[in-house]
Formats: structure tokens, C-alpha cells, sequence
């Protein structure tokens, strides 16, 4: 039984990644951001907008719970996921974890390339972005580098690497 989860910071590229892999191994591929829209009939920012950061947070606990359990799955989770509640440590329990670890310059720039909102960085200055990844960074590192395995993907070319590496879990 193959379980593979795939975290880190918004921008990491933790659902390109996680969809193409899916498509090389032939497994369905579930991120926990969409499943919970599905689940809960509402976007990310509706949800974060009704019952603020706490309630998305505990939805996303739950919610992981139902996706964690399916069997022979690629699963990629929204950035914070890993630093609430034991999510982390459930996690490892379920499967394979994969940290794609990235510096706060590249997340930036791809955050920048990206069109999708983020609830957390809205309303915010392009250098209040910028101070707010790297303090963010520094509390959540600790929850990801629990991870089994940490793969850099400053370099874009890493994400052959990535493939290779991960096809072979
Ligand atoms: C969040 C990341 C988002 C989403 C929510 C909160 C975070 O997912 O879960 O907006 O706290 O880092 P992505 O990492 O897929 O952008």
C-alpha cells in the first residue's frame, strides 16, 4: 500500500507536484484543500472568512482524518496543515511524508506567478509578504522537517529529481 503526502509553505509547488506524480504512478491524487471544498461547499477563503483561521483549522484536522485513510493515494495539504493540532505526527503514522523545502525568495516568486488568493496573504504589501513568509517559515519549520524526507526544490530542474525520487518510495 502505497500513501504518499507531500507538504510545505504555499508556492512550494505541492500540487504540481503531487498531480503529476499521480499521473506517472496511476493513483488518484487528493489535495486536502479541494477535498475540503468539496466536503464543505465552500472555498478555502469563504470558510476562513465565516469561522476565521481556528475554524478552517480544525476542519482541516478533521477532514484529514477522512483523507489520510484512503489507501494508494497521493495527497498534497495546504501549508499549514502540518503545524496544527498532531497533524504531523499523524501524518508519518499514515504514510510517506515529503517536505518540499524551497527558500522564502522562491516561494515568494512563485506566490507572486500564482493567480490563486491566499486567504493569509491578502491585503497585504508585496514586502509584507515578504516578512510575513520568512516569520512564518520559521515557526512552521519544525512541523515540516518532521517530515521522513525533505527534498529542495529551489531548483526547478529538481523536480525531475522529485519525480525520480519519490516514484521509487
Ligand atoms: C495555508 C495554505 C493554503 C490553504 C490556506 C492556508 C497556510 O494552501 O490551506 O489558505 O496556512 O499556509 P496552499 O499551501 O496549497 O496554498
Amino acid at each position: 500500500m502505497r500513501r504518499i503526502i507531500i507538504i510545505g509553505y504555499m508556492g512550494a509547488g505541492k500540487t504540481t507536484v503531487g498531480k503529476t506524480l499521480a499521473q506517472e504512478l496511476n493513483l488518484p491524487f487528493y489535495d486536502l484543500d479541494w477535498y475540503i471544498e468539496s466536503r464543505m461547499r465552500k472555498t478555502v477563503k469563504e470558510i476562513f472568512d465565516e469561522r476565521g483561521e481556528e475554524g478552517f483549522r480544525l476542519i482541516e484536522h478533521n477532514l484529514l482524518h477522512e483523507v489520510a485513510e484512503f489507501e494508494d493515494v497521493i495527497i498534497s495539504c495546504g501549508g499549514g496543515a502540518p503545524c496544527f493540532y498532531d497533524n504531523i505526527d499523524y501524518m508519518n503514522q499514515q504514510g510517506d511524508t515529503v517536505y518540499l523545502k524551497a527558500t522564502p525568495e522562491v516561494l515568494y516568486g512563485h506566490l507572486k506567478m500564482g493567480k490563486s488568493v491566499r486567504p493569509l496573504l491578502q491585503n497585504k504589501t508585496s514586502e509584507e509578504v515578504k516578512v510575513f513568509i520568512n516569520e512564518q517559515l520559521q515557526i512552521r519549520e519544525p512541523f515540516y522537517s518532521k517530515a521522513k524526507y525533505t527534498l529542495d526544490v529551489n531548483l526547478m530542474d529538481n523536480y525531475e529529481k522529485i519525480k525520480i525520487f519519490v516514484t521509487k518510495l
